[in-house]
């Protein structure tokens, strides 16, 4: 296949780049794991069904101007319904696992006390077909569906909800630790504090700003909690976490550009990422302590909690990160999103105008990811477990040909890329792995239905799965393997 241009990054090698799947495969390190990656809200549906209760986003998309195209995610991919086919597609591509989520209201819907039954069926079933196609389950126990009555008591701004959260993980321990190859504890904290509690764009829709940072600490006690629940139980399965990393270069010369550069990588990064894998919060700037002292107050016994050794760290990397100095214009971010507050800021998230990007407005960086390698390999040497990319990929719009068929040549571009740099890995870190984000088009949170990031295309009026040219090179690229 020809490199589409808007999508190659220069500074990759020609074998690097190479589009060709055979080619490819040829480079991916033995027993390098391939996965597809989903979320339990995104995709299942059925929000009513089988005693599912309730969660932060079925509040939030219920409110007015929340979602960009007004949509929810009742049905989503209806996936609570149409698992088997899934997995079939699962199967036919030929991926060694999967990355779903268990969601917390279906399985201890309100969040307190006894299983449900049902739901906990549910997620048998899944496993079981999925181990019976030879696919290894990775399931992350938070992505993002807290559930609404523990909101009610302050969600995540409040200490509580950390324990409630480990009490879940045991339920899930209990229930599946004799199947589930690995574990995810909680899907990007960053995001949820960032996006749900400081700037209001996704649930619970708070705009705190830097007061929403104790939250950080109380989902990281919420981590550590759950890595000894799972402990207890013995599960079989590896433990680790998935944070995302976004490499942060200041725009610009002066102080000013380099201070804002850092505050951000601290806010994105660093706060999540070094309490896990060192064991404290990072030294603050003199200047930014006020800012920081929730997390400079806490107590070590906690932080002893967060840093429990862990089998393997998950990386979600999508793009790098360009800080300005200045306010941002007006409150929509990069990616089209509302965000409330944003326009306090002293700085604002600037665009690459030299880079393609995805129709999120994401800069298409392949040379970021081994960027982002590189900051573990400094940050955390010696700390850092096995790493796996646990997500990674593009939303483009798609056209669906008269015969039907979807052409996702910058999609297909884009995988091409960035695994090959995963492949190619960086020194210090070893890489075991990548997750695609994701197998189904799906409910993109606050974008709604507006973004495609799926290798399989859905028509949201039928449900019909129609798997996209990227499914058909990844699936020509995982048979071409050894
Ligand atoms: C990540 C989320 C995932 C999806 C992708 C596009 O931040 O973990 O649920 O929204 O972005």
């Amino acid at each position: 296949m020809t490199p589409a241009k808007n999508t190659t990054s220069p500074k990759l090698t020609e074998s690097e780049w190479t589009h060709d799947a055979a080619g490819l495969a040829a480079l991916a390190p033995k027993d390098f794991t391939f996965g597809v990656a989903t979320a339990a809200f995104q995709i299942e549906g059925a929000i009513r069904e089988g005693g599912r209760e309730p969660s932060t986003w079925d509040t939030f998309m219920g409110q007015p101007e929340r979602i960009s195209d007004g949509s929810d995610a009742s049905i989503a991919t209806d996936h609570y319904h149409r698992y088997p086919e899934d997995v079939r597609l699962m199967k036919e591509l030929g991926v060694d696992a999967y990355r779903f989520s268990i969601g917390w209201p279906r399985v201890q819907p309100g969040g307190v006390g006894k299983a449900n039954r049902e739901g906990l069926a549910f997620y048998d079933r899944l496993i079981d077909e999925l181990l019976a196609a030879g696919i290894r389950p990775m399931a992350t126990l938070f992505h993002w569906d807290t559930p609404e009555p523990l909101q009610h008591a302050g969600g995540w701004l409040n200490r509580d909800t950390a324990y409630r959260f480990a009490d879940f993980a045991l339920i899930a321990a209990e229930a599946f630790g004799d199947r589930v190859a690995q574990w995810v504890t909680i899907n990007e904290p960053t995001t949820v504090t960032l996006n749900g509690y400081a700037l209001g764009i996704h649930a619970p829709g708070a705009t705190l700003m830097f007061d929403s940072l104790i939250t950080v600490h109380h989902q990281l006690l919420g981590h550590g909690l759950a890595v000894q629940a799972l402990r207890s139980e013995d599960v079989v399965g590896q433990i680790g976490i998935a944070n995302v990393h976004s490499p942060v270069i200041p725009y610009g010369k002066g102080f000013k550009t380099g201070a804002y550069a850092e505050l951000f990588d601290l806010i994105h990064n660093r706060i999540y990422a070094d309490p896990v894998l060192l064991g404290r919060y990072p030294k603050f700037p003199r200047s930014m302590r006020t800012i920081f002292r929730p997390l400079i107050e806490v107590d070590d016994a906690d932080l002893a909690i967060i840093a429990q050794p862990l089998d393997f760290y998950g990386l979600n990397y999508y793009m790098p990160t360009r800080i300005a100095s200045g306010a941002p214009t007006d409150n929509t971010m990069p990616d089209g999103v509302w965000a409330a507050g944003a326009s306090q800021l002293p700085f604002h998230i600037a665009p690459w105008p030299e880079l393609p990007t995805t129709s999120f407005g994401w800069p298409v960086a392949p040379d970021y990811l081994r960027v982002a390698l590189a900051d573990y390999a400094t940050r955390y040497a010696g700390k850092l477990p096995p790493v796996y990319i646990t997500e990674g990929g593009a939303s483009f719009v798609d056209t669906v040909q008269a015969d039907g068929s979807i052409d996702d040549e910058s999609r297909t571009a884009y995988l091409a890329e960035h695994l090959a740099v995963a492949f190619a890995g960086a020194p210090g870190v070893d890489v075991r792995g990548y997750f695609i984000w994701t197998l189904l088009d799906n409910w993109e949170w606050a974008a709604g239905f507006s973004q495609r990031f799926g290798l399989v295309h859905v028509d949201a009026d039928t449900q019909d799965r129609t798997p996209k040219r990227s499914y058909r090179w990844l699936q020509q690229l995982l048979g071409a393997r050894g």
